[in-house]
């Protein structure tokens, strides 16, 4: 795009070349992976890896292995000159947008499962995502070696995912995970906002707080799995219409927890007509 306001990549030779000159002149690459539709949650990635690291490059690719045939891969927003915008107003350096065409090109047939932390939660209920997931994040990373990943805490579950792969893969990359933004009211940023109505909006605001009060029941000594029900009765009562888990793990294996002996999470994923929103938190 030749009026773009950030210089942007769209194939691997480029992207190699252009982070290889930066670490041949002894400066830090840090990669923040988006499939754009971009918030502020976003950028404060982009902060925290300029923090971080000397050349910092955005890649935006809505990565249709994550998506089922049945989800939002068709409707999922698209605005790369926005985004573009948003991300050189925030300091980000380059951006790489690879078209389907480089991420898959033809007879493409690789895909990277990370096996245990994929499994439950998010894993159980869109048993496709976290493969689609894993492979391009394994790409974008093997294409753009950086020193540092940096992703939100919100999708913590694939937070878990990606530091696994690159451990196992040994990826030489530091992936860095990234405190979720939140709305005044306390709603965690993310790009599937836009698609709720101004009463479904007014609804989601509940998810953050009813979570917060399961924290507060089960650290009072009420047994994990009645906070757990308690919590998806409240958000039913709310006005959610669909609970796909209310679920208290351990932060750091996902297992199950049946006390607070260890650091936990709790991860809810709740159905707002047509709109799945997803939040976590520390116990
Ligand atoms: O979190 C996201 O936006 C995506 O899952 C990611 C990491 C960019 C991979 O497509």
């Amino acid at each position: 795009m030749a009026d773009s306001p950030l210089r942007t990549l769209r194939d691997v030779a480029t992207l190699r070349a252009t982070t290889a000159a930066a670490r041949a002149k002894g400066h830090t690459v840090g990669l923040v992976p988006t499939m754009g539709a971009l918030h502020d949650g976003h950028l404060s990635l982009v902060r925290a890896a300029k923090q971080r690291c000397d050349l910092v490059i955005a890649s935006l690719f809505v990565n249709p292995k994550q998506f089922a045939p049945n989800e939002d891969f068709g409707r999922y927003p698209r605005d790369e000159a926005g985004d573009a915008a948003m991300l050189a107003q925030a300091g980000c350096d380059l951006l790489y947008a690879p078209g389907a065409e480089i991420m898959y090109p033809e007879g493409f047939a690789t895909t990277v499962e990370v096996t245990d932390v994929s499994r439950p939660l998010e894993g159980e209920s869109r048993p496709h995502f976290f493969g689609g997931v894993a492979t391009v994040v394994t790409k974008l990373l093997l294409q753009c070696l950086p020193d540092c990943g940096f992703f939100g805490e919100k999708d913590y579950q694939q937070l878990l995912v990606i530091k696994k792969l690159a451990r196992d893969l040994d990826i030489p990359t530091e992936i860095v995970g990234c405190p979720t933004m939140r709305e005044s009211d306390g709603l965690a940023m993310s790009s599937r906002n836009a698609y709720l109505s101004p009463e479904e909006r007014r609804i989601a605001a509940r998810l953050n707080l009813v979570l917060h009060d399961a924290i507060k029941e089960a650290r009072a000594g009420e047994a994990i799995a009645e906070a757990e029900a308690e919590a998806a009765r409240h958000l039913l009562a709310a006005g959610f219409s669909r609970i796909d888990y209310v679920a208290m793990r351990d932060a750091e294996t996902l297992a199950p927890i049946s006390a607070l002996s260890r650091p936990a999470r709790i991860f809810a994923a709740a159905w707002l007509g047509k709109t799945r929103l997803i939040d976590n938190m520390e116990v």
